[in-house]
Protein backbone atom coordinates (compact mmCIF):
# COMPACT_ATOMS: atom_id res chain seq x y z
CA UNK A 1 0.00 0.00 0.00
CA UNK A 2 2.70 2.52 0.92
CA UNK A 3 4.27 1.70 -1.44
CA UNK A 4 2.14 2.03 -4.24
CA UNK A 5 1.33 5.44 -2.64
CA UNK A 6 5.10 6.15 -3.28
CA UNK A 7 5.05 5.20 -6.86
CA UNK A 8 1.64 7.45 -7.53
CA UNK A 9 3.23 10.45 -6.19
CA UNK A 10 6.76 9.97 -7.92
CA UNK A 11 5.07 9.39 -11.15
CA UNK A 12 3.00 12.09 -10.32
CA UNK A 13 5.58 14.65 -9.75
CA UNK A 14 7.14 13.26 -12.72
CA UNK A 15 4.19 13.53 -15.24
CA UNK A 16 4.95 17.26 -16.37
CA UNK A 17 2.02 19.65 -17.22
CA UNK A 18 1.74 22.89 -19.12
CA UNK A 19 -0.16 26.17 -17.63
CA UNK A 20 -3.71 24.63 -18.90
CA UNK A 21 -3.31 21.49 -17.06
CA UNK A 22 -2.29 19.06 -19.61
CA UNK A 23 0.30 16.55 -18.95
CA UNK A 24 2.76 17.01 -21.94
CA UNK A 25 3.86 13.58 -22.38
CA UNK A 26 0.68 11.82 -23.27
CA UNK A 27 -0.74 14.74 -25.38
CA UNK A 28 -3.59 12.41 -28.00
CA UNK A 29 -1.56 11.91 -31.29
CA UNK A 30 -4.43 12.05 -33.42
CA UNK A 31 -7.78 14.09 -32.45
CA UNK A 32 -10.52 14.41 -34.81
CA UNK A 33 -13.42 16.74 -34.65
CA UNK A 34 -16.85 16.79 -35.81
CA UNK A 35 -17.20 20.41 -36.19
CA UNK A 36 -21.20 20.68 -35.54
CA UNK A 37 -23.65 23.32 -34.69
CA UNK A 38 -22.88 26.09 -36.70
CA UNK A 39 -26.80 26.29 -38.31
CA UNK A 40 -28.31 26.32 -35.11
CA UNK A 41 -25.59 28.87 -33.64
CA UNK A 42 -26.71 30.85 -36.69
CA UNK A 43 -30.71 30.14 -36.24
CA UNK A 44 -30.04 31.46 -32.35
CA UNK A 45 -28.91 34.82 -33.68
CA UNK A 46 -31.19 35.16 -35.87
CA UNK A 47 -29.06 34.99 -38.72
CA UNK A 48 -28.92 32.99 -42.10
CA UNK A 49 -27.06 29.77 -41.45
CA UNK A 50 -24.08 30.65 -43.63
CA UNK A 51 -23.27 33.13 -41.08
CA UNK A 52 -22.74 30.35 -38.93
CA UNK A 53 -20.50 28.33 -41.16
CA UNK A 54 -18.64 32.31 -41.59
CA UNK A 55 -17.95 32.19 -37.78
CA UNK A 56 -17.20 28.21 -37.24
CA UNK A 57 -14.29 28.90 -39.66
CA UNK A 58 -12.66 31.61 -37.10
CA UNK A 59 -13.06 28.41 -34.39
CA UNK A 60 -11.27 25.87 -36.97
CA UNK A 61 -8.63 28.81 -37.39
CA UNK A 62 -8.37 28.91 -33.43
CA UNK A 63 -8.46 25.47 -32.52
CA UNK A 64 -5.89 24.64 -35.63
CA UNK A 65 -3.43 26.21 -33.62
CA UNK A 66 -3.87 25.30 -30.20
CA UNK A 67 -3.64 21.78 -31.20
CA UNK A 68 -0.65 22.49 -33.01
CA UNK A 69 0.52 24.63 -29.46
CA UNK A 70 0.23 21.34 -27.44
CA UNK A 71 1.78 18.75 -29.81
CA UNK A 72 -1.17 17.15 -31.06
CA UNK A 73 0.35 15.28 -34.34
CA UNK A 74 -2.70 14.82 -37.03
CA UNK A 75 -6.21 16.82 -36.20
CA UNK A 76 -8.85 15.50 -38.85
CA UNK A 77 -11.57 17.83 -39.22
CA UNK A 78 -14.83 17.06 -40.54
CA UNK A 79 -15.68 19.89 -42.71
CA UNK A 80 -18.42 18.13 -45.31
CA UNK A 81 -19.93 14.74 -45.41
CA UNK A 82 -20.92 13.06 -48.51
CA UNK A 83 -24.56 13.41 -46.85
CA UNK A 84 -24.28 17.26 -46.89
CA UNK A 85 -25.00 17.70 -50.48
CA UNK A 86 -28.44 16.90 -49.87
CA UNK A 87 -28.66 20.61 -48.22
CA UNK A 88 -29.78 23.86 -50.30
CA UNK A 89 -27.62 24.14 -53.10
CA UNK A 90 -27.01 28.09 -51.57
CA UNK A 91 -25.86 26.48 -48.64
CA UNK A 92 -23.24 24.17 -50.61
CA UNK A 93 -21.91 26.38 -52.56
CA UNK A 94 -21.31 28.83 -49.57
CA UNK A 95 -19.51 25.61 -47.78
CA UNK A 96 -17.82 24.91 -51.25
CA UNK A 97 -16.18 28.28 -51.17
CA UNK A 98 -15.32 27.87 -47.76
CA UNK A 99 -11.88 26.77 -47.60
CA UNK A 100 -10.90 29.31 -50.09
CA UNK A 101 -11.41 31.76 -47.72
CA UNK A 102 -9.94 29.61 -44.78
CA UNK A 103 -6.57 29.26 -46.87
CA UNK A 104 -6.55 33.01 -48.24
CA UNK A 105 -6.44 33.44 -44.46
CA UNK A 106 -4.33 31.01 -43.00
CA UNK A 107 -2.34 28.93 -45.70
CA UNK A 108 0.54 31.57 -44.45
CA UNK A 109 0.31 30.99 -41.00
CA UNK A 110 -0.15 27.05 -41.28
CA UNK A 111 3.26 27.15 -43.46
CA UNK A 112 5.05 28.98 -40.77
CA UNK A 113 4.26 26.48 -38.21
CA UNK A 114 5.25 23.85 -40.55
CA UNK A 115 1.94 22.57 -41.17
CA UNK A 116 0.81 20.15 -43.86
CA UNK A 117 -2.68 20.11 -45.20
CA UNK A 118 -4.40 16.96 -46.34
CA UNK A 119 -7.61 16.76 -48.03
CA UNK A 120 -9.63 13.38 -46.48
CA UNK A 121 -12.44 12.50 -49.71
CA UNK A 122 -13.14 12.46 -52.87
CA UNK A 123 -11.65 15.67 -54.64
CA UNK A 124 -13.28 14.64 -57.88
CA UNK A 125 -16.95 15.07 -56.33
CA UNK A 126 -15.71 18.77 -55.85
CA UNK A 127 -16.68 21.83 -57.74
CA UNK A 128 -13.56 23.04 -59.53
CA UNK A 129 -12.73 25.85 -57.68
CA UNK A 130 -12.71 24.09 -54.82
CA UNK A 131 -10.60 21.18 -55.78
CA UNK A 132 -7.80 23.09 -57.18
CA UNK A 133 -7.14 25.64 -53.87
CA UNK A 134 -7.32 22.71 -51.72
CA UNK A 135 -4.94 20.68 -54.10
CA UNK A 136 -2.64 23.70 -54.31
CA UNK A 137 -2.53 24.07 -50.61
CA UNK A 138 -1.95 19.67 -50.21
CA UNK A 139 0.94 20.34 -52.76
CA UNK A 140 2.43 23.82 -51.43
CA UNK A 141 2.71 21.94 -47.71
CA UNK A 142 3.75 18.73 -48.60
CA UNK A 143 7.00 18.78 -47.42
CA UNK A 144 5.95 20.50 -44.00
CA UNK A 145 7.13 17.95 -40.80
CA UNK A 146 4.76 19.03 -38.32
CA UNK A 147 0.87 19.15 -37.38
CA UNK A 148 -0.91 17.46 -40.34
CA UNK A 149 -4.19 19.01 -40.87
CA UNK A 150 -6.60 16.68 -42.48
CA UNK A 151 -9.62 18.18 -43.72
CA UNK A 152 -12.39 15.57 -44.23
CA UNK A 153 -14.04 16.78 -47.46
CA UNK A 154 -16.77 15.21 -49.59
CA UNK A 155 -15.83 12.36 -47.04
CA UNK A 156 -18.12 9.09 -46.07
CA UNK A 157 -17.01 6.27 -43.98
CA UNK A 158 -19.07 3.77 -45.99
CA UNK A 159 -17.96 5.38 -49.38
CA UNK A 160 -14.72 5.21 -48.37
CA UNK A 161 -15.05 1.42 -46.66
CA UNK A 162 -16.77 0.22 -49.65
CA UNK A 163 -14.10 1.57 -51.70
CA UNK A 164 -11.58 -0.04 -50.07
CA UNK A 165 -13.16 -3.33 -50.08
CA UNK A 166 -13.69 -3.26 -53.64
CA UNK A 167 -9.77 -2.25 -54.07
CA UNK A 168 -8.93 -5.79 -51.67
CA UNK A 169 -11.59 -7.84 -53.74
CA UNK A 170 -10.04 -6.29 -57.22
CA UNK A 171 -6.10 -7.38 -55.51
CA UNK A 172 -7.71 -10.60 -55.02
CA UNK A 173 -8.35 -11.29 -58.19
CA UNK A 174 -5.34 -10.31 -60.15
CA UNK A 175 -3.92 -12.72 -57.46
CA UNK A 176 -1.86 -10.24 -55.91
CA UNK A 177 -3.47 -11.30 -52.83
CA UNK A 178 -5.10 -14.23 -51.26
CA UNK A 179 -8.27 -14.22 -49.37
CA UNK A 180 -6.08 -15.40 -45.91
CA UNK A 181 -3.98 -12.95 -46.04
CA UNK A 182 -6.44 -10.01 -45.85
CA UNK A 183 -6.13 -8.40 -42.50
CA UNK A 184 -6.53 -5.36 -40.51
CA UNK A 185 -3.22 -4.03 -42.04
CA UNK A 186 -5.17 -4.55 -45.79
CA UNK A 187 -8.02 -2.50 -44.16
CA UNK A 188 -5.95 0.37 -43.13
CA UNK A 189 -4.00 0.42 -46.37
CA UNK A 190 -7.15 0.78 -48.65
CA UNK A 191 -8.78 3.18 -46.43
CA UNK A 192 -8.34 7.05 -47.21
CA UNK A 193 -6.24 7.39 -44.24
CA UNK A 194 -3.50 5.10 -45.24
CA UNK A 195 -0.65 6.28 -43.26
CA UNK A 196 -1.44 7.83 -39.99
CA UNK A 197 -2.53 6.23 -36.69
CA UNK A 198 -6.39 6.11 -35.78
CA UNK A 199 -7.93 8.91 -33.72
CA UNK A 200 -7.06 8.91 -30.02
CA UNK A 201 -9.86 11.40 -29.09
CA UNK A 202 -13.03 12.32 -31.19
CA UNK A 203 -14.99 15.16 -30.36
CA UNK A 204 -18.31 16.22 -31.09
CA UNK A 205 -19.99 19.89 -30.75
CA UNK A 206 -23.55 20.54 -30.36
CA UNK A 207 -25.44 17.92 -28.34
CA UNK A 208 -25.51 15.75 -31.10
CA UNK A 209 -24.53 12.35 -29.95
CA UNK A 210 -23.87 10.10 -33.20
CA UNK A 211 -20.75 9.35 -35.68
CA UNK A 212 -22.86 10.93 -38.59
CA UNK A 213 -20.60 8.32 -40.98
CA UNK A 214 -17.30 9.50 -39.86
CA UNK A 215 -13.79 7.68 -39.64
CA UNK A 216 -16.09 4.23 -38.19
CA UNK A 217 -13.65 1.94 -38.94
CA UNK A 218 -10.87 3.88 -37.55
CA UNK A 219 -12.67 4.88 -34.19
CA UNK A 220 -12.62 1.26 -32.81
CA UNK A 221 -11.13 2.27 -29.76
CA UNK A 222 -11.20 6.00 -29.59
CA UNK A 223 -12.73 7.87 -26.78
CA UNK A 224 -15.62 9.89 -27.53
CA UNK A 225 -16.00 13.54 -25.77
CA UNK A 226 -19.13 15.43 -26.74
CA UNK A 227 -20.41 18.54 -25.66
CA UNK A 228 -23.61 20.70 -26.18
CA UNK A 229 -21.74 23.84 -27.01
CA UNK A 230 -22.02 24.90 -31.03
CA UNK A 231 -18.55 25.02 -33.11
CA UNK A 232 -18.58 28.41 -33.52
CA UNK A 233 -18.82 28.81 -29.65
CA UNK A 234 -15.81 26.23 -28.99
CA UNK A 235 -12.52 28.12 -27.44
CA UNK A 236 -9.09 26.79 -27.31
CA UNK A 237 -10.02 26.63 -23.59
CA UNK A 238 -13.05 24.19 -24.33
CA UNK A 239 -10.39 21.95 -26.79
CA UNK A 240 -7.93 21.87 -23.63
CA UNK A 241 -10.66 20.56 -21.42
CA UNK A 242 -11.29 18.03 -23.38
CA UNK A 243 -7.40 17.22 -23.41
CA UNK A 244 -7.32 17.16 -19.80
CA UNK A 245 -10.79 14.55 -19.76
CA UNK A 246 -8.97 12.33 -22.27
CA UNK A 247 -6.38 12.25 -20.28
CA UNK A 248 -8.04 11.07 -17.19
CA UNK A 249 -9.53 8.16 -18.85
CA UNK A 250 -7.92 4.36 -18.75
CA UNK A 251 -7.69 3.03 -22.54
CA UNK A 252 -7.47 -0.46 -22.09
CA UNK A 253 -8.39 -1.74 -25.98
CA UNK A 254 -9.78 -4.90 -24.72
CA UNK A 255 -7.23 -5.80 -22.15
CA UNK A 256 -6.67 -5.24 -18.30
CA UNK A 257 -5.19 -2.41 -17.07
C1 LIG B 1 -21.78 21.77 -39.10
O1 LIG B 1 -22.83 22.61 -38.76
C2 LIG B 1 -21.14 22.14 -40.42
C3 LIG B 1 -21.48 21.25 -41.53
C4 LIG B 1 -22.15 20.14 -41.46
C5 LIG B 1 -21.01 21.65 -42.85
P1 LIG B 1 -24.29 22.35 -39.29
O2 LIG B 1 -24.48 23.10 -40.55
O3 LIG B 1 -24.59 20.89 -39.38
O4 LIG B 1 -25.14 23.01 -38.14
P2 LIG B 1 -26.48 22.47 -37.51
O5 LIG B 1 -26.20 21.07 -37.07
O6 LIG B 1 -27.52 22.52 -38.57
O7 LIG B 1 -26.75 23.39 -36.38
C1 LIG C 1 -21.76 15.97 -39.61
O1 LIG C 1 -22.70 16.90 -39.27
C2 LIG C 1 -20.95 16.44 -40.78
C3 LIG C 1 -20.06 17.56 -40.52
C4 LIG C 1 -19.83 18.14 -39.38
C5 LIG C 1 -19.36 18.03 -41.67
P1 LIG C 1 -24.19 16.86 -39.84
O2 LIG C 1 -24.87 18.05 -39.28
O3 LIG C 1 -24.16 16.73 -41.30
O4 LIG C 1 -24.74 15.50 -39.21
P2 LIG C 1 -26.24 15.03 -38.92
O5 LIG C 1 -27.02 15.23 -40.16
O6 LIG C 1 -26.73 15.89 -37.81
O7 LIG C 1 -26.09 13.61 -38.49
MG1 LIG D 1 -25.31 19.54 -38.08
Amino acid sequence: MLQRLIRFFQKASQEQTDEHGIVLDSVPNHVAIIMDGNGRWARRRGLPRIAGHRAGMQTVKEITRAADDIGVKVLTLYAFSTENWKRPTDEVDFLMRLPEEFLRMELETLMKRNCRIRILGYPEGLPEHTRQVVTDAEIKTKDNTGLILNIALNYGSRAEMLQAVKQIAQDVADGVLQVEDINEQSMDNALLTRGLPDPDLMIRTSGEVRLSNFLLWQVAYTELWFTDMFWPDFKREDFFHAIREFQGRGRRFGGLK
